[in-house]
């Protein structure tokens, strides 16, 4: 199987203009959004030029199929609100020019998928959760994104595409091709990363109410501001954890939303994001249970009441012995031993995934770790490097 690297960098080039955001090589690409639907429209008549059969399912999540059994390659071509060209595109387009270059070589046979809002518009990774079962299309359509939009709205925009859910039954296991999104690929100047495990996450929003009131005439001691809890809670869970976490666990307020939102009036109302990791579940319910009773005993002592979205979680999950063994030798023949094994500690559609079928994943380098950002990088020769080890694992699969 001979990959074709032009072919494979002009297309993630091409898939770069659709939510282009003019800083860099950044990308504004949300689920549902215009730039995604379109990016969408263009990479399914890539599949059908490669002479696979497009189907999009309720989701909105893009599948390219071979006829019959085949092995599934793709990632997710939605993105942050900032985000950037490579995160989820690359594992698309390395997957269609896989499937591409495997047809030429009269096999084998090879499917493609884009997942849809792997990115968590509305939950984590919500299009490939939906497909694994583990959320039902009802309970999922009552998701919200950041400005209260229901995911049943934004599918709408999708609608008279949509097909049925692609039956998992035909796959015989799925890789994804994506960036490190982390510093040490990039640090130790290895070109390949084998995935070992992805990490669990938990994530939810969380309120506390206190009491709007005016700037200027409110006594500090009277008041009953929302922002000064939601300071309170950040350090109170940043000292309890001490006894619960290691230096991999990672947690993250990355979202705030105060109320009314305005210089001179005390804030009545914070909605804030809390999202945590670990590669053990363990410690992701040690975790869960500080950051409850944190959160009642700030309310308590600054008398404001606190209250809990829904937790949306991914449990941790091992790659599949035997195809990361293929990704090991391929990477082993291919990169003159600048590979290693390492954990992922970025979500991925192949947790989901491997509910159904075995599943692997294969890393390049992130430059200076940036991911989730407009700066995200990675040097061309280290894509095609990614990409060739790719197709050399599926050969080996067969
Ligand atoms: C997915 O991009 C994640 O948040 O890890
Ligand atoms: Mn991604
Ligand atoms: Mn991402």
């Amino acid at each position: 199987m001979k990959v074709n690297p032009a072919r494979f960098l002009s297309d993630l080039h091409a898939l770069r203009q659709f939510g282009a955001s003019g800083v860099g090589k950044g990308i504004v690409r949300p689920a549902y959004s215009e730039a995604d639907v379109a990016a969408r429209a263009w990479l399914a008549g890539r599949f059908k030029e490669a002479g696979l059969n497009v189907h999009y399912d309720p989701m909105g999540s893009l599948f390219g199929l071979a006829d019959g059994p085949s092995i599934l390659l793709g990632s997710h071509s939605d993105s942050q609100p900032e985000g950037g060209w490579l995160d989820g595109a690359l594992g698309v387009i390395a997957a269609l020019e896989v499937a591409r270059a495997a047809k030429e070589a009269g096999g084998p046979a090879v499917s493609v998928v884009s997942f849809q809002d792997e990115e968590g518009r509305f939950g984590v990774t919500t299009g490939s959760t939906v497909w694994s079962g583990a959320l039902s299309l009802e309970e999922a359509d009552k998701l919200t994104d950041r400005t209260g939009v229901t995911l049943a709205q934004a599918r709408e925009s999708m609608a008279l595409m949509a097909g049925d859910f692609v039956d998992p039954a035909q796959f015989s296991g799925f890789i994804e091709m994506h960036i490190e999104q982390g510093p040490w690929l990039d640090q130790a100047g290895d070109v390949v990363g084998v995935v070992t495990d992805i990490v669990g996450i938990r994530d939810m929003r969380i309120t506390f109410e206190g009491e709007q009131n005016h700037a200027g005439t409110t006594p500090m001691h009277l008041r009953k501001d929302a922002f000064q809890a939601l300071g309170a809670f950040n350090a109170l869970i940043a000292e309890r954890f001490q006894n619960v976490v290691t230096p991999q666990t990672v947690w993250t307020i990355g979202h705030v939303k105060l109320h009314p939102d305005a210089h001179s009036i005390v804030p009545g109302r914070a909605t804030f994001s809390m999202q945590w990791r670990d590669g053990d579940a363990n410690r992701l319910a040690r975790m869960e249970d500080v950051i409850r009773r944190a959160a009642h005993d700030v309310a308590e002592a600054r008398e404001l009441e606190v209250t809990f979205g829904p937790m949306l979680g991914l449990e941790p999950v091992a790659m599949d012995a035997k195809s990361r063994g293929a990704l090991e030798a391929s990477a082993q023949a291919l990169t003159e031993g600048r590979w290693r094994l390492m954990p992922s500690g970025a979500l991925h559609d192949a947790t989901n995934v491997a509910q159904h079928m075995p599943v692997a994943m294969l890393f390049v380098p992130s430059i200076n770790g940036i991911s989730h950002a407009f700066e995200e990088d990675t040097l061309e020769v280290d894509l095609v490097k990614g990409l060739e080890v790719l197709a050399g694992a599926i050969e080996r699969l067969g």
